[in-house]
């Protein structure tokens, strides 16, 4: 009987039993650790410090999953990725600045937000600043992204260039190839420091979103645990320490 037992097992183990892993808050639980994707490309909110996933959203979702009593089991992939691999239960959540959206919404839930944003239009001094001054411009964006969105609604662009990584599209405007580069403000806060000497500049807020995690639709006990220890974090004041270490200043949402 143990010898089919252990058969049994050993056979399971081999098969990999490895695809559907959107699961349950009851199977989470059990297993002490949840599985969290995000990309690592995207600074400061979700980056590689060496091999290490690091950044704002690391270490927010790692304080939720703490209060909750998990160990988070971290996964990287690119950012157009990551709703298609929820949809196919490749892992329980995804934290990498989805902007909550009517159209996200129709595949996937949203915990709460974790910070307040928006899209701002990046140039070099000289270039457009604001949304009027995009016509018979080129625009670089990241693909699959709420300011590729905002960027194709630009009337009279002359082109949206889309790039795998929001980094390309930081490269593609440092190097000229595009007019303006449009993504987060905080995010564009960090390039422009980071490029003193490049003459980036800042210009308008083209929209602002509501940021949070991603969760299979229908997971409605995962998000409300993820909820719950959110508004924990944010009672205690880590999610406040969190963005004061990272942007020196409160970047979560006020309402
Ligand atoms: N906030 C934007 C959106 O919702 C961009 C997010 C990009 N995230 C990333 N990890 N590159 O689409």
């Amino acid at each position: 009987m143990r010898a089919i037992h252990s058969f049994a097992l050993a056979l399971l183990l081999a098969c990999g039993v490895s695809t559907a892993q959107a699961r349950d808050w009851a199977s989470i639980k059990q297993a002490g650790s949840i599985i969290v994707a995000s990309e690592g490309a995207y600074a400061p909110f979700n980056y590689f410090q060496g091999s290490t996933l690091s950044g704002y959203e690391i270490d927010v979702m790692n304080a939720m999953a703490a209060k909750l009593g998990l160990k988070v089991e971290w996964r990287a992939l690119g950012f157009d990725a990551l709703i298609a691999s929820i949809r196919q239960d490749r892992f329980d959540a995804a934290i990498a600045s989805h902007g909550v959206t009517e159209e996200r919404q129709k595949s996937v839930d949203f915990t709460n937000p974790h910070y307040c944003s928006g899209g701002q239009i990046v140039t070099k001094r000289g270039g457009p600043t604001k949304g009027a001054e995009l016509a018979n411009k080129v625009i670089g964006v990241q693909l699959a992204t709420t300011y590729a969105e905002a960027a194709k609604k630009v009337t009279g662009a002359k082109e949206v260039k889309t790039f795998p990584k929001d980094t390309d599209a930081q490269q593609a405007l440092l190097a000229g190839r595009v007019d303006a580069w449009v993504t987060d403000r905080f995010v564009a806060k960090a390039a422009v420091e980071r490029n003193a000497g490049a003459g980036l500049v800042t210009g308008e807020l083209l929209f602002v979103e509501r940021v949070a995690t991603v969760v299979r639709k229908g997971n409605g006990e995962l998000r409300d645990q993820l909820n719950k220890a959110l508004a924990e974090i944010k009672a205690d004041g880590t999610l406040k320490k969190i963005s004061e270490k990272y942007f020196k200043e409160d970047i979560s949402c006020q309402n």
